[in-house]
């Protein structure tokens, strides 16, 4: 019988963790064949209700389900771990600047990286959901300096699932119609949703629209700001898509996107497109053999440059805090 796979999830009693735990005990985070165990990490106060989940788990009788356990304590939470799903994190409390919002975040990734560096298997691979993602995932991989920098990711596949929604239903196609979707730089209000390399039945997403002021005016924004329409909406954030999108994430990482299609994930930059090395960026992104690779030599024209450039130059000023409160 195979090995199951350690899955590590933090902030495993949240709204996030309640939608993501039965999707991968049930096999859709790594496939159908491959059993998993669950490492559940929560602070202190909430490790009771992680475990009334756990007992909820039990109770779905999973085939692929070889056991759960519950810490409070990253360096036993992230021992042995294969995937790590950081969903817990520091929100912005009112009135918070953001130099004081990446200091909490620096208090939960900085010792959730050391855990990882001491503790994980060889092939750790780590996405990072918690916000401000993107910086999040840079502090927690500076403190796991013996781990491949590359397998530190953070997550804008929901921005891009979101972008496929809007597009097809702008086109009155199928999502699957749409190919080679793109979201550039931060996940956040700053995200690039690119449709100009996507593809649509012969044509590109940009042709199939005609209409700049649609892309500039409400695709744009209707993507980038679409987490604050769920909150408004819903009286409470994303959750069952942020859920479905870190299980595409990672299904995707280890079994590959499919040929003819790209996929978006934040990783570490290595200087494609003038995002400075180093910087866990969103990108067009392909997988194969478990590694992701940055999609090669797409044109950029002046009005996709603009909305990269002010993206990455966000992550450039949040990497610039970390450094200055020395977590990174
Ligand atoms: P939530 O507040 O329902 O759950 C967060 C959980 O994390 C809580 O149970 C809390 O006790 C736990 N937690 C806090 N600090 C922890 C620590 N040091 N170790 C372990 N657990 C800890 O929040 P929700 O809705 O589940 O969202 C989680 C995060 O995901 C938020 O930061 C949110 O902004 C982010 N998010 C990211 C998205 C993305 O596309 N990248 C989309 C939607 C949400």
């Amino acid at each position: 019988a195979q090995v199951p796979v350690n899955v590590t999830v933090t902030g495993a009693a949240g709204q996030i963790g309640y939608a993501l735990l039965f999707r991968i005990a049930s096999g859709q985070l790594l496939g159908p064949d491959t059993p998993v165990k669950l490492r559940l990490l929560e602070i202190p106060q909430a490790v009771k209700a992680a475990e009334g989940t756990a007992m909820e788990l039990d109770d779905c009788a999973f085939p692929l389900l070889k056991g759960i356990d519950i810490f409070d304590d990253a360096t036993q939470a992230f021992d042995g771990v294969n995937v790590g799903l950081l969903v817990g994190a520091r929100p912005r409390s009112k009135g918070m600047e953001r130099a004081d919002l990446l200091e909490a975040n620096g208090g939960i990734f900085k010792p959730q990286g050391e855990a990882i560096n001491a503790g994980a298997a060889d092939d750790v691979r780590v996405l990072v959901v918690g916000n401000p993602a993107n910086t999040n995932a840079l502090i927690a991989q500076a403190h796991a300096p013996d781990v491949p920098a590359e397998r530190f990711t953070a997550m804008t596949r929901l921005d891009h699932n979101r972008a496929l929604t809007q597009l097809a239903r702008k086109l009155g196609v199928g999502v699957t119609d749409i190919k080679k979707m793109t979201i550039w730089g931060n996940h956040s209000a700053t995200q690039y949703p690119d449709i100009f390399h996507a593809e649509v039945n012969g044509t590109t997403g940009a042709k199939a629209v005609d209409d700049e002021a649609w892309l500039r005016d409400d695709f744009i924004p209707t993507v980038a700001k679409r987490g604050a329409a769920i909150i408004e909406a819903r009286g409470a954030s994303s959750a069952a898509s942020a859920a479905n999108a870190a299980i595409d994430h990672v299904h995707d990482w280890v079994n590959g996107t499919p040929e003819g299609d790209w996929t978006s994930a934040a990783i570490p930059s290595d200087g494609s497109y003038g995002v400075p090395e180093g910087i866990i960026s969103s990108f067009p992104v392909t997988s194969r053999g478990g590694k992701w690779e940055i999609v090669q030599g797409l044109e950029i024209d002046a009005f996709s440059r603009e909305r990269i450039d002010a993206s990455v130059q966000e992550l450039v000023e949040e990497r610039e805090a970390v450094r200055k409160l020395g977590l990174v």
